[in-house]
């Protein structure tokens, strides 16, 4: 006889997300379901993944009824920034008032503000302040996320903020990706000499973060009044040769060819591409480099959304993530972020699904633990008061979660 330590079953519609590749083009329109599944959990990993009537007998020393209810793998958050700190209400004003993100940036604000407050909040606080934010995506489904540095901007409070996340990975619930973006912005103390900025991440920064396992990933905001794609490419090839996978904040605000030096690179993902050119997408989609769209960032900015059928037409890998910092993307709530990229972007809903659980997987090549629900994988699942995954969407606007389950533990439950 079966035992579990957890049997999530009957389930009324299990969507899996299970697929052997990421999810392209029309393939991203199926959306398998299991009607009347199961999910059996031992040690914080999925064993079984199928129909209730092949379990229905086994022993389980807890189980959930999802009888009338949807299960899908937990979300997987591919592009947010915590660790921040600090409240940025006023810059909404200011961009309603007529100057732009970049405006507010150049002026000292923006990034810079955040980075002021970063630098001088101690290692410890600013750990209270990110397991604030973890518990507040969990509470929308998050599961797993990636987080990063670019408010420290300097060696010791870059790495402080990788510390910050490899701490949080460490206690969970969550899985945690931490990412290297010490080219966020150039600091003040650097204005007048910025090549000197690019020498100190290459050459100090990347490779503590490297040696020590702080971080997965490098990252640039390659974007005209940051950095630009010379400098994009020479960190990016950095990070790359220390071993890290790279991914790039590209052509958010203006097309400086950000997708293209993706391509180039073959980076992992690119990320926001509102304005990414078609022959961006085209080149993308040839090098396998994951389309990571970021659709609450053009909403919160009020901006064109990107291009996303397009992406999807051209056969790119395309996930969709929150961007979760208090300047541009200022929200926790993974399930607002899809409606955003269905409603706003023009994803269906099936494909918005895929978006932001296997094919974010892939974003943070993490598609062997997570993503989905198969046998091996992490058992996160997220249980919804719903009949069936086109109901997120249909009514929108609720807020229907009712369990989140990560490594095989209740993390979070509605009261
Ligand atoms: O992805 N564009 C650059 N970085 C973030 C915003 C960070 C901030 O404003 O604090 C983004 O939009
Ligand atoms: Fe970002």
């Amino acid at each position: 006889m079966k035992k579990f330590d957890l049997l999530v079953g009957p389930v009324g519609a299990l969507a899996t997300c299970s697929s052997g590749s990421p999810r392209r083009g029309g393939e991203m329109r199926e959306l398998p379901l299991i009607a009347g599944g199961a999910v059996g959990i031992n040690d914080g990993k999925i064993s079984f993944a199928g129909k209730w009537e092949d379990v229905s007998d086994a022993q389980a020393k807890e189980r959930i009824d999802a009888s009338s209810q949807t299960v899908l793998p937990g979300f997987v958050d591919a592009h947010t920034h915590i660790p921040f700190i600090g409240d940025r209400s006023h810059e909404l004003i200011m961009r309603f008032e007529g100057k732009t993100y970049m405006e507010i940036g150049q002026a000292g604000g923006g990034i810079l503000s955040t980075m002021r407050n970063v630098r001088v909040t101690s290692e410890d606080d600013l750990l209270k302040s990110a397991r604030k934010s973890a518990a507040r995506v969990l509470r929308h489904g998050v599961t797993t996320f990636e987080g990063k540095s670019g408010y420290g901007l300097d060696m010791d409070n870059e790495l402080k903020q990788l510390r910050v996340l490899r701490a949080l990975g460490e206690e969970g619930p969550q899985n945690v990706v931490p990412t290297c973006m010490s080219a966020h912005f150039v600091p003040p103390e650097f204005k007048s000499k910025r090549e000197k900025f690019i020498e100190l991440i290459t050459g100090e920064i990347l490779p503590a973060a490297a040696r020590d396992g702080l971080a997965a990933f490098v990252d640039v905001f390659c974007e005209k009044g940051a950095f630009t794609i010379d400098e994009s490419r020479e960190i990016l090839s950095r990070g790359k040769d220390l071993g890290l996978k790279t991914k790039i904040h590209a052509d958010e605000i203006e097309d400086c060819g950000g997708a293209l030096l993706a391509a180039e690179l073959s980076c992992h993902s690119a990320e926001h591409l509102l304005r990414a050119g078609d022959e961006g997408i085209e080149m993308m989609a040839e090098r396998n480099v994951v389309a990571t769209l970021l659709p609450a960032t053009a909403f919160f900015l009020r901006k064109p959304f990107a291009p996303a059928r397009k992406f999807i037409e051209k056969g790119c890998t395309v996930a969709v993530a929150s961007d979760l910092n208090p300047g541009s993307s200022f929200t926790f709530n993974m399930l607002e972020v899809l409606t955003l990229a269905v409603f706003g972007m023009g994803l269906f809903p099936e494909e918005a699904i895929w978006a932001a659980t296997l094919n974010a997987a892939y974003a943070l090549g993490l598609e062997k633990e997570c993503g989905s629900v198969e046998v091996g994988k992490h058992a996160d699942l997220t249980v919804w008061d719903i009949p069936d995954p086109l109901h997120l969407f249909y009514p929108f606007g609720e807020d229907p979660l009712r369990t989140v389950i990560c490594s095989g533990t209740v993390a979070w439950s509605r009261a």
